[in-house]
């Protein structure tokens, strides 16, 4: 199995990160100098996947124009001889090649990959979800691809939280089969805390095969945000015996999470050879050690 169009889902409403994305999408926060869903498109350029489809709605056309050209600012540029930031500005357009499909209806990320279908048929496809940033060497959802192609199996990315924060995530039951490597039997959606199967939490990278889209139409949108899950779908699997997990290995950011998007920016800030030394200072005048 090859594995070369990527879905990201970019069409929720934000709800965690109001006022700020009122109006402007969440996958478009700032993290440092690029908006967050640029390093997704880049961790997804890196290993390998050349084909992007957005799955987007009618409020989030700026996150397509981000990757497209802006013809009257590289005029700008040019005419004033900016020609560093005018690399800059056209690198983003050509990096990728953009398909759109909307999701009329916010029902939910199951509901979100299902609008996919159209465009992936009957391939086999990467999907990340828009607002996790992870960063490694071995880029996150190579991790994944590298297991998915060997094995012919549809993968879920997973890393390990702790006990308090399981509520808030997918959670897998399963053996490990090999190293970071493990056989999915079931999962749970936000299991309460001391009622989850494991403490391994699904992290917004996955492989999936196309049989993903029958199992999700075969869904209902429901639960208290009426939505059709992805968890559901891959439940499914996961008893057919069809899915398997991968303890990714590297740094993590959840954008709608506040605490996460603003240590991102930090640590961004503090790889940028020109702002370290005046940011380490400044965050030691904002914390001052404590005195003894
Ligand atoms: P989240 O559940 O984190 O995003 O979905 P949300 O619904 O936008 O945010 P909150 O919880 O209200 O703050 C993860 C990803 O899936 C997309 C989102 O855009 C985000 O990138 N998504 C979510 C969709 O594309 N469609 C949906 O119906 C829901």
């Amino acid at each position: 199995m090859r594995i070369s169009k990527v879905v990201i889902p970019v069409a929720g409403w934000g709800t965690r990160s109001l006022p700020a994305t009122k109006n402007l999408p969440k996958e478009m926060l700032p993290v440092f100098k690029k908006p967050g869903v640029q390093y997704i498109v880049e961790e997804a350029i890196e290993a390998g996947l050349k084909d992007v489809v957005f799955v987007t709605n009618q409020n989030k056309t700026i996150i397509e124009d981000h990757f497209d050209y802006n013809l009257a600012l590289e005029s700008v540029l040019e005419r004033t001889g900016k020609h560093d930031l005018l690399k800059v500005a056209r690198e983003v357009a050509e990096m990728v090649n953009i398909i759109s499909v909307r999701q009329k209806q916010q029902l939910g990320l199951g509901h979100a990959v299902l609008c996919a279908r159209e465009v992936i048929k009957n391939e086999p496809f990467a999907l990340m979800v828009g607002d996790d940033l992870m960063f490694n060497a071995d880029p996150g959802i190579r991790q994944l691809t590298r297991i998915a192609e060997a094995e012919s199996m549809a993968v879920v990315g997973v890393m390990p939280v702790p006990e308090h924060k399981v509520s808030s995530y997918g959670v897998i039951q399963g053996e490990e089969i090999g190293p970071d490597m493990f056989r999915v039997r079931d999962l749970q959606e936000k299991p309460r805390s001391g009622e989850a199967a494991s403490r391994l939490a699904m992290v917004g990278r996955y492989v999936m095969t196309p049989d993903v889209f029958e199992h999700l139409q075969d869904l209902s949108a429901g639960g208290p945000d009426n939505e059709i899950q992805l968890t559901e779908a891959l439940r499914v699997m996961a008893r057919n015996n069809r899915l398997l997990a991968v303890r990714v290995r590297g740094m993590r950011f959840d954008i709608g999470d506040w605490t996460d998007y603003l240590i991102a920016n930090i640590y961004f800030g503090l790889q940028d050879e020109e702002l370290r030394d005046d940011l380490v200072q400044r965050l030691h005048e904002l914390v001052p050690p404590p005195s003894k």
